[in-house]
């Protein structure tokens, strides 16, 4: 098992037993189409797939991650502790400390010839680690937008985990598109696990804001439209949502299930506390691995 290098809203630590007690005890290639911080990938550290999330400069993250995990490391370690020494050569005028430099710089990063991908990634994960509650916002004019976490000693070089991520990465394809493209990889006996962002359970319950875009209801069926093609072609699939979208998994001919469990990141403090969360799937009973099994080589 690899730690998830980055907090992610949504992370699927709390019910990943649940999950993985419904994937199939034997499969072929694991795909996941909304990545976000890929707490089931890297729980699994599986051999062969493709990753994606439409949010283009975390995809950029994680393939700086795979690809150059040391420069990675060695940029990460250049930043300082976020409430300290700003940097007095430079003319930051308008920021009021280091962590809003470096924002600044993640939101105005050059992104012509003198873009470089290997800084971008380090301040993503700077800002992930000592941002509030490490969540990723933007706002309508795609940039970030959140503001500084209250951490006496946040660990943003995570040198350790870049590593072993950067290990698990290897032979996995990143992609930087709509969920939809993986009906394009996919072959018979694949398995892809799908946690798209949640169908609010009201108007303003859920934390959706992962990218710019948004996610709606037209989404939510196109999904449905996904998970069906991949069930004609003897793909496993897995989905996780919010229990409002327990009767169209139902109706689409899924086996669903009902979990409760706690949301410790929620834009609506209402919405905080016990919600009820459905995984649907192909997977049959009789086709699933035990629940003793924790990684990919017990199989
Ligand atoms: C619930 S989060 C995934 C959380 C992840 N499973 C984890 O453990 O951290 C949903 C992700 O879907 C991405 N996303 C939103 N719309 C998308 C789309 N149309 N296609 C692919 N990814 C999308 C968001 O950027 C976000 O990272």
């Amino acid at each position: 098992m690899v730690v998830p290098v980055l907090k992610w809203a949504g992370g699927k630590r709390e019910i990943l037993d649940d999950l993985l007690a419904r994937f199939p005890a034997n499969f072929y290639r694991y795909h996941e189409p909304f990545f976000g911080g890929g707490a089931v990938f890297f729980e699994l550290s599986p051999k062969d797939g493709a990753i994606n999330d439409t949010n283009t400069r975390l995809m950029n993250f994680y393939r700086q991650v795979r690809d150059n995990p040391k420069e990675l490391i060695e940029v990460v370690k250049g930043f300082k502790h976020p409430r300290s020494d700003p940097d007095p050569d430079r003319d930051y005028s308008d920021a009021k400390n280091y962590y809003y430099q470096q924002r600044e710089l993640f939101n105005r990063r050059p992104r012509g010839e003198d873009f470089d991908p290997l800084v971008e990634a380090g301040l993503l994960l700077y800002l992930n680690r000592t941002c509030f509650n490490g969540l990723f916002r933007l706002n309508s004019s795609g940039e970030f937008n959140v503001p500084i976490g209250s951490y006496k000693n946040p660990d943003w070089v995570r040198e350790q985990e870049v590593l072993e991520a950067s290990k698990a990465l290897q032979d996995t394809r990143i992609f930087n598109r709509d969920f939809s493209f993986v009906v394009d990889v996919v072959e018979s006996g694949d398995i892809v696990y799908f946690d798209p962002p949640y169908e609010p359970v009201s108007a303003t319950a859920n934390f959706t804001d992962y990218s710019a875009d948004g996610f709606d209801f037209d989404d939510q069926v196109r999904l449905i439209d996904v998970l069906q093609e991949l069930d004609e072609m003897d793909v496993f699939v897995v989905v996780s949502n919010s229990g409002v979208m327990r009767d169209r998994y139902e109706d689409a001919g899924f086996y669903v299930d009902l979990k409760g469990v706690s949301r410790s990141i929620n834009c609506d403090a209402s919405g905080r506390g016990e919600v009820d969360e459905v995984i649907a799937t192909n997977v049959s009973p009789g086709e699933r691995r035990g629940r003793r099994q924790k990684k990919l080589s017990d199989i």
